[in-house]
């Protein structure tokens, strides 16, 4: 068992105040034998168009308030015939108009290609951060199906029938954008302890 040690012996900590990344989260490093403290706070986001960007100004930001080693995870859904969009406005777009308005948008338009990036921020001190990032193409299902959260019953990802939701938690966990920026975190600290 792996714990991420901060700089004051204390576990690293995942600021998020989303429930669904934490178990998310939790699961895919669980795999890894690695743990870490949740802490459940809001954080002010920058507005850029990279959500490399936004992790890293959200990880920094944190850092200097709470001086303890931490990591961010920031997402986005990248729609092909939007443009990209919402990419990095997600968040705005699923509090405003929702995956009704997203399938409203595109009710005419037969290319439905789409990709959900993730991006992880881990940071050990001001001048050390780290990035990780996971992507997984897929495409924008005609209308909403299952009951997960966020783009999960819009977003259907390559090689499956089903979408996000109905596939449910652990079979999302498997395959998900989150999922694959996480290992790449996971990978990179397992072999960092391994050469200690
Ligand atoms: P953020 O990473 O919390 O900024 O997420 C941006 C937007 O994408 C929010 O509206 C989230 O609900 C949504 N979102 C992020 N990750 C996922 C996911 O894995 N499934 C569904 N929606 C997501």
């Amino acid at each position: 068992m792996i714990s991420m040690v901060g700089q004051s012996g204390d576990k690293v900590v995942f600021v998020t105040s989303n429930p669904n990344k934490v178990l998310e989260v939790r699961g895919s490093l669980g795999e890894y034998g690695i743990t870490f403290e949740h802490l459940n706070l809001r954080y002010p986001e920058i507005q850029s168009d990279s959500l490399h960007q936004i992790a890293s100004a959200s990880a920094r930001y944190l850092y200097r308030r709470l001086k303890c080693h931490l990591f961010v995870e920031d997402s986005g859904i990248f729609v092909d015939s939007l443009n990209g969009f919402p990419g990095p406005y997600s968040s705005y777009v699923q509090k405003t108009i929702g995956n009704p308005g997203i399938l409203k948008l595109m009710e005419s338009v037969p290319c439905r290609g789409s990709r959900f990036e993730s991006v992880v921020a881990y940071i050990k001190s001001a001048d050390d951060l780290h990035l990780f990032s996971g992507i997984v193409e897929g495409s924008i299902s005609k209308k909403m199906k299952g009951k997960e959260w966020g783009f999960d019953p819009i977003f259907i990802p390559l090689g499956s029938t089903q979408t996000y939701a109905e596939m449910g938690i652990e079979a999302k966990q498997r395959l998900s954008h989150r999922r694959a920026a996480i290992e790449r975190l996971a990978i990179w600290m397992t072999r960092k302890v391994s050469k200690r």
